[in-house]
């Protein structure tokens, strides 16, 4: 017996909106999702992605629509699209980010880019919340997902703006976790490490694979391993299964234990026993 055809459909029957779900993590997600069983809508601006990601894994399973999270009315129309043709709405993933420009001084920081980031990740995840809520709430079931970042629990790289606006989305989930957890619905998010992806690729302007696992292995806490895009896919699938159905309100890190310690306590050891 193959282990695809044995392995059990953890997401059978329920029904997915992804938002960011065209690329990156999102799209990996889905792929993920599709595989144990789940209908899956996409929602993202990538439109040629979305449909050849649809038109690759088979329509009846995945379908895409254009929305941009941080126009409101889009948001409640995919959400409305999504329940009108599956009937119904279980998981509501709010995935979709920027990192912004990376501005790491503050008297360097725009404005302009300042808004743009929270426009799409703190706006936009607070949309997808409301409208999936009003859903969820009369039938007192559902499960909302966002995509934070390690940067929602630790200061590194990055710039004020993505940092910030990741520290919004988790005290965003914490915050929904309270008020819907009266209605029997579960908020979780998901922090995940730097994962090799076009975003990043883009963003840093380093493309060779090699070189950035190189990078995060020397100042990994887990060693002999890589964080790969699957990890945060499984990890996803964890959250908005059954199998978590008593987990609400946490952030997830999937960070290898990274953002347990401070690598400049041994730098300053260093320097104490040099002296003596
Ligand atoms: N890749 C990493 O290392 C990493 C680490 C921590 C957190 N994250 C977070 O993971 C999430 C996914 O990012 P990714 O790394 O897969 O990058 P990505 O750029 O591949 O994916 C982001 C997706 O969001 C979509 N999107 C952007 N603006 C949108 C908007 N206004 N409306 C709808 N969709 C929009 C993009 O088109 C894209 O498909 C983001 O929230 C990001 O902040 C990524």
């Amino acid at each position: 017996m193959s282990t695809e055809s044995s392995m059990t459909k953890r997401l059978d029957g329920k029904v997915v909106l992804i938002t960011g779900g065209a690329s990156g993590l999102g799209e990996i997600t889905a792929r993920v999702f599709v595989k144990h069983g789940a209908k899956v809508v996409i929602a993202d601006v990538q439109d040629e992605l979305g449909h050849s990601l649809c038109q690759e894994l088979g329509t009846e399973y995945i379908s895409y629509v254009h929305c941009d999270v941080t126009c409101e009315p889009d948001v409640e129309k995919v959400v409305e699209l999504t329940v009108s043709k599956h009937g119904k709405l279980d998981i509501m993933f709010n995935n979709a980010g920027i990192m912004g420009d990376l501005e790491t001084r503050v008297t360097e920081t725009s404005s302009e880019n300042f808004k743009r980031v929270f426009d799409v990740n703190v706006l936009g995840a607070f949309h997808g919340a409301k409208h999936a809520a009003r859903i969820m709430v009369p039938v007192k079931r559902g499960c909302i997902l966002f995509t934070a970042s390690l940067a929602s629990k630790i200061c590194y790289g990055n710039s004020h703006a993505y940092k910030t606006s990741k520290h919004a989305v988790a005290g965003l989930t914490k915050s929904l976790a309270v008020e819907l957890g009266e209605h029997g619905i579960r908020v979780n998010c998901i922090s995940p490490h730097g994962i090799f992806i076009p975003m990043v690729q883009k963003t840093f302007g380093v493309f060779d694979k090699k070189k950035v696992e190189e990078m995060i292995a020397v100042s990994a806490v887990l060693k002999e391993t890589f964080l790969e895009p699957e990890d945060f896919a499984n990890a996803a699938l964890y959250l908005a299964s059954d199998e978590a159905k008593y987990v609400s309100g946490v952030n997830l890190a999937i960070d290898g234990g990274y953002s347990l310690s401070n690598p400049s306590w041994k730098m300053g050891l260093s320097i104490l026993y040099e002296q003596n």
